[in-house]
């Protein structure tokens, strides 16, 4: 006699049962996924308890005649894989519906009491299926809608250990509700509400909600949290037309720090991809605080065949064919967002002819997360009165003034550069004619608070905000890209000393400075071995001239020789390094917190701020810009 037995059927789907139903959410996942591939309009789901009470799914999807209704409870049975005629196997290589394996319903039907109640469009009579943890028990005919309503009670009432091994009540709801909004998310356009307990938990109204509605219904609480629009997200895209990217991001600095997510979409299935969290953290770079990640939602469609979905039971993990491809796709539309996202946010705060018309008052601005009902100390101004919009501002005195920062904002601006052997800093250099200031009319300066804050006047379609800007950051940031664009298109511009500066470098240093003198030249670093210890410096970049040339080296080469701290213990990739040394250099070189400023300087800053490619955060992710508007500051003071 032989040992080896074939399972029961029963026991067959019970093993199933523990790789697809691991927790009440599996379950809601698989019956979501039934509506949405029967093209329900319309799905209602009710749980009670912690899910193992009650779980029901009402649908109005195709439903199922009287043979289907009880054919589902087959392992391997599905309407949704064929085997293409002639074809040596089934289509499992270009797979469009949510499900494909026909062992949901099996599997949890062997695990709970199930109960089927279907109709449909070519019935008069629905169809009633009674299950008791695997077995048939009743199947009779009965009247209902048309659709599908299917029950689960009493989930895992027959493994009771591993209903041990469920975690609290809270936290099996938790993830219910992020099934739920996963699927309302990927299927934005289908009605489904959610109660718990008879109440109602969420609500998404069919056809009118654009995707942007439900991310800001299930992902934003409603709130007006300013949104990064990556791609074309209210277009569906058909995998069919290739590799598309699109979603909608929060603003690096959300207002729900680390408990904010990142929820990825393939071909509209909900998955879990660390190539594609990585790939949209860098587009994000430079934009993101250290230790916060990329929160929103990312879709990306593929064709079906160059994705296998088929790798792990619950579909959540993806093979990609060309992962390169995907991750290049998904970073440069991720930045692309950020640029025009950047455009949005300057043409808010510097004004412009074209104003998106979303961007009106009481709305979330791009990029500048406005402080809704906040009380706040109104800070004091050490300046006078604003000058009157295109008044000429005076200069700020004759003769050679104290180290001013405009001299070093001025570095920056194209032609002002200092030449070589010029020495530095130069002097209460006066900023260019800051009545021509393209714009800045709109932004009227009222003072400098606490020597970081600026405070500025906006006005915008009859509203007038307070814009509090960090002085140090909004710098940091303006530096950084233009020392990422000097380093993109040849080497940073770099400042000849005129006495060179000789050195004594500890072996580390020096090893790194011999294995990267070409890379810390286009850095705009001039340095040469002097003999023995010594080296010399020659040149250094010119934004750090007014600095000492030690300090300069010493950073640049702490900087190289550094190890990632924030990739927890990770290599950081080359880009990342750049952007990590570009941004200690910009800190460096940017205006200082406790820094006086005078109010041509701020015009100065605020000039460069509207001309820089971004500007809304520094680049560790800090927020440069806050707004407060009238309406708020009146509320404060119980003034409607
Ligand atoms: N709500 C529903 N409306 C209409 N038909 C349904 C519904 N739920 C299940 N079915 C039918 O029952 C079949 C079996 O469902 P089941 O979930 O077990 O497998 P599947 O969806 O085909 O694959 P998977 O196991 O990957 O989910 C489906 O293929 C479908 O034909
Ligand atoms: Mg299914």
């Amino acid at each position: 006699m032989s040992r080896i037995k074939i399972l029961s059927e029963h026991l067959a789907n019970q093993i199933a049962a523990g790789e697809v139903i691991e927790r009440p959410a599996s379950v809601v996942k698989e019956l979501l996924e039934n509506a949405i591939d029967a093209g329900a309009g319309q799905v209602q789901i009710e749980v009670e308890g912690s899910g193992t009470k009650l779980i029901r799914v009402v649908d109005d999807g195709t439903g199922m005649g009287p043979d289907d209704a009880l054919l589902c409870l087959e392992r391997h049975a599905t309407s949704k894989l064929t085997e293409a005629p002639g074809s040596a196997g089934s289509r499992l290589d270009a797979i469009k519906s949510l499900g494909f394996r026909g062992e949901a319903i099996p599997s949890i039907a062997s695990v709970a009491r199930m109960t089927i109640t279907t109709r449909s469009a070519n019935e008069v009579l629905g169809t009633r299926v009674e299950v008791r943890y695997g077995r048939l028990l009743k199947v009779h005919e009965t009247g209902c809608n048309r659709g599908t309503v299917l029950e689960v009670r009493d989930l895992f009432g027959n493994l009771p250990a591993r209903k041990k091994f469920l975690k609290s009540s809270r936290t099996e709801l938790f993830h219910i509700e992020e099934i739920i909004k996963n699927y309302a998310l990927a299927h934005y356009r289908i009605g489904i509400t959610y109660s718990h307990n008879g109440s109602r938990v969420l609500a998404c109204s069919a056809g009118s909600d654009s995707l942007k509605d439900r991310v800001r219904t299930l992902y934003a609480g409603n709130r007006d949290e300013s949104l990064i629009v990556v791609g074309d997200p209210e277009k569906m895209w058909t995998p069919a037309e290739g590799i598309n990217v699109c979603g909608f991001l929060l603003s690096p600095d959300n207002s729900f720090g680390a408990t904010a997510r990142l929820k990825l979409f393939v071909n509209n299935r909900a998955v879990k991809d660390r190539m594609m969290a990585h790939a949209v953290r860098e587009g994000l770079s430079g934009f993101l605080m250290k230790g916060r990640s990329a929160a929103g939602v990312i879709f990306v469609t593929v064709p079906y065949e160059t994705v296998d979905v088929n790798v792990h039971p619950t579909k959540q993990e993806i093979r990609f064919l060309q992962p390169n491809r995907v991750h290049e796709q998904i970073s440069a539309a991720v930045r692309k967002g950020m640029a025009a996202y950047q455009q949005d946010a300057q043409r808010f705060i510097f004004g412009s002819k074209k104003r998106r018309p979303d961007a009106g008052p009481g709305q979330a601005v791009p990029g500048i997360p406005l402080q809704a009902g906040q009380t706040k100390r109104l800070p004091r101004t050490n300046s006078g009165p604003a000058p009157a919009a295109g008044a000429e501002i005076p200069a700020t005195g004759e003769g050679p003034a104290p180290f001013s920062p405009a001299s070093f904002f001025s570095q920056v601006g194209e032609g002002k550069r200092a030449t070589a052997g010029e020495p530095l800093p130069s002097y209460g250099e006066a900023p260019a004619d800051a009545a021509a200031l393209p714009g800045i009319e709109a932004l009227e300066p009222i003072g400098q608070f606490m020597d970081l804050y600026l405070l500025c006047e906006a006005r915008r379609a009859g509203e007038t905000f307070l814009v509090v800007i960090d002085q140090h950051a909004a710098h940091e940031r303006i530096l950084f890209e233009k020392l990422k664009a000097q380093f993109a298109s040849r080497e940073i511009t770099s400042q000849k000393l005129l006495f060179p500066k000789l050195l004594e470098l500890n072996p580390e240093y020096r090893e790194t400075l011999a294995a990267n003198r070409e890379e810390l030249q286009r850095l705009g670093l001039y340095i040469e071995e002097f003999g023995g210890a010594s080296s010399v410096v020659k040149a250094v970049p010119a934004v750090l001239s007014h600095l000492d040339p030690e300090e300069i080296v010493n950073g640049i080469l702490l900087d190289f020789v550094t190890p990632d701290c924030s990739g927890g213990g990770r290599r950081r990739g080359d880009a990342t390094r750049l952007d990590d040394i570009l941004s200690s250099m910009a800190c460096r070189a940017a205006v200082k917190a406790g820094q006086g400023l005078e109010k041509l300087e701020i015009q100065e800053l605020l000039k460069l701020m509207q001309e820089s490619s971004a500007f809304t955060h520094c680049p560790h992710g800090r927020p440069v810009v806050r707004l407060f508007s009238a309406a708020d500051i009146k509320k404060w003071f119980h003034r409607t």
